[in-house]
């Protein structure tokens, strides 16, 4: 970094235009009392933007309008390169990135068409006075190196050829776009983006924007994985696994899963990933099971699953994969029926067994798996 010093030449005052005193005013009035200070670096750009450099004066004026000591003020001036401290290009003032990833990138030949294009010198100006040109350090768009900054805009992935033909515009007046001069989008790979691709992660199709379902579902209570699990190992499907506990009388709450009927839903199944499961327009014999007793449903999950067609643990016990995705999808909280092991836990509990979460919810020790409760 070069020593930064106020030039040698200064304008014998400065103050602010009209119309900019009343935007300092603006500005100052959103700091609290005591802490106007706060204000320095928009009041010196936007003495910079008026006069086309920070002057002595102009320092001095800030600092007055703060109530700051100068050198407070001049200390901020002449830290941040932003602030130019001499006469620029009238047009334009270009601003090279010289630090290694930009230079390992080329920076030194947009250097070269700076030299050639403008003048020898940094901060001299060119013939017509219309651009200047310095060497800084990075300026934070090194994934798309080499890079120049012309007064808040950055023009990216430059190539000689590119800047030359950048400068030429600016000069003509004719308007230029910042960013990536290659197309490039965002800082994605030169080649495109490889990742994250999908359309749908961005239209909100997977949150179900626009179709009423709100954003968020509270936390339920989670009974640990080893309470959930029941072992199945050995048990023919559909039988109750082994670890399931006590046994309880089906109490005529569970239809066995080949006793649901895939009867078709009063509205038409939703569109989504994976297969949709049996879904019902009513609970059989007018009696739903208390899904609440599934850890990690509470009672707006159960709400959703019944306005889904889904009332009995049967039905959940029956679930493919495909099956889980959709619904997964529907309620949009993906994973969560695997991860929270329902099929699992809904054969159990179809079976007419119990589980400990179970146990605990009929017991009224599961605040979450009340009605009105926080979940
Ligand atoms: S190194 Fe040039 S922008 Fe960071």
């Amino acid at each position: 970094m070069s020593v930064r010093r106020l030039h040698s030449e200064q304008p014998a005052t400065f103050e602010f235009s009209k119309e900019n005193l009343e935007w300092a005013h603006s500005v100052i009035g959103r700091y609290p009392e005591g802490r106007q200070a706060s204000a320095v670096i928009p009041l010196l750009m936007r003495a910079q933007e008026q006069e086309g450099w920070v002057t002595q004066r102009a320092i001095e004026y800030v600092a007055d309008m703060l109530s700051m000591a100068y050198i407070r003020v001049l200390e901020v001036a002449t830290f941040y390169t932003q602030f130019q401290l001499q006469p620029v290009g009238r047009k334009a003032h270009i601003q090279v990135c010289g630090t290694t990833p930009c230079r390992l990138r080329g920076a030194g030949d947009l250097i070269r068409v700076c030299k050639n294009k403008i003048a020898e010198k940094q901060f001299a100006l060119s013939e017509d006075g219309n651009f200047s040109w310095e060497e800084v350090e990075c300026a934070g768009a090194c994934v798309n190196a080499p890079m120049v900054q012309i007064s808040k805009d950055t023009y990216e992935d430059l190539t000689p050829e590119i800047l030359e033909e950048l400068i030429e515009k600016i000069g003509k007046d004719e308007p230029v776009a910042p960013g990536s001069q290659t197309g490039r989008q965002g800082s994605a790979p030169a080649s495109g983006p490889v990742t994250l691709t999908d359309p749908s992660l961005y239209d909100g199709s997977r949150v179900k924007w626009g179709l009423g379902a709100d954003m968020g579902e509270p936390e339920v209570e989670t009974a640990p994985a080893a309470e959930l699990a029941p072992e199945t190992k050995s048990q023919p499907e559909g039988a109750a696994p082994a670890k399931a506990v006590g046994k309880k009388p089906a109490k005529g709450k569970s239809a066995k899963p080949s006793e649901v009927k895939a009867e078709p839903a009063p509205v038409a199944k939703p569109a989504g990933e994976g297969e949709a499961p049996a879904l019902l327009s009513e609970p059989l014999d007018g009696k739903a099971d208390n899904l609440k007793e599934i850890s990690g449903i509470g009672p707006k999950i159960e709400q959703k699953l019944n306005a889904l067609g889904v009332f009995h643990f049967a039905q959940i016990a029956g679930w493919s994969d495909d099956n889980a995705a959709f619904v997964d999808g529907q309620l949009a909280f993906r994973g969560r029926i695997a991860r929270e092991q329902w099929i699992e836990q809904a054969k159990v509990l179809a079976s007419g067994q119990e589980t400990e979460f179970s146990k605990r919810v009929q017991a009224g020790a599961v605040s979450s798996s009340k009605s009105g409760g926080d979940a």
